[in-house]
């Protein structure tokens, strides 16, 4: 999956926050069957975001009907307050701001600890050196290509220097973390994102075929 001569099929990480929430696990499986690697869960506060959605029990009841891993992108203030929640909820990947975490470090070992993938991420005005000093402790970076709070937004180009820098980066210090891209991916934007190795979608997966969307979003 990493950049280089050798061309592999990235990770696709539908994000529930475009499905029918009244039939949320047979949208799960539905994607599942259609070719998804991963399922991303938003969790919103209302406060970090201007957006709510939903909490650890609902990881919990999905974590019983889900056969794929479960992809947790926390825009939630305190992170280290509902941390525990979401660990015990059954999260596969937990993934936190960087703007919103007291001590990422702290952070990222209770994530680690509990034996499952720790993400950081950060809001399209942050400036990714910020994450840089992470860079070797985490599992994955995500880059967020749309303010989060909001499926269906447009993809922000000017968010590509920084998915540049972040391969260069990731490549010399921690080859086998993964750069996750998240916001806006279609099969138009999925043309600028060679260099991610897992491509969240809300909008274009859930509004199309499945299977098409997903399809096109690996390249095959
Ligand atoms: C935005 C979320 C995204 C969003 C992606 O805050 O983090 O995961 O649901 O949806 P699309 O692909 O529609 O931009
Ligand atoms: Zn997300």
């Amino acid at each position: 999956m990493k950049s280089g001569v050798l061309v592999s099929k990235k990770l696709v990480a539908p994000s529930i926050l475009s499905a029918d929430f009244a039939r949320l696990g047979a949208e799960i499986e539905s994607v599942a069957k259609a070719g998804a690697d991963w399922i991303h869960v938003d969790v919103m506060d209302g406060h970090f975001v201007d957006n709510l959605t939903i909490g650890a029990p609902v990881v919990k009841s999905l974590k019983k009907i889900s056969r794929l891993p479960l992809d947790v992108h926390l825009m939630i203030s305190n992170p280290e307050k509902y941390l525990n929640d979401f660990i015990t909820a059954g999260a596969d990947v937990i993934t936190f701001h960087i703007e919103t975490a007291q001590n990422p470090e702290e952070l990222i070992q209770r994530i680690k600890g509990a034996g499952i993938k720790a993400g950081i991420t950060l809001r399209p005005k942050t400036a990714v050196e910020e994450v840089l000093p992470f860079i070797e402790k985490v599992d994955l970076v995500l880059l967020m290509t749309v303010e989060p709070g909001f499926s269906g937004q447009s993809f922000m180009m000017d968010q590509m220097p920084k998915l540049d820098r972040l391969r260069s980066e990731i490549d010399k210090r921690n080859p086998n973390c993964l750069i996750e891209v998240d916001g806006g991916v279609n099969a138009e934007t999925v043309k600028y994102l060679s260099q991610a190795d897992v491509l969240v979608s809300g909008n274009y997966v859930f509004k199309n075929d499945y299977k098409m969307a997903i399809d096109q979003l690996k390249g095959s």
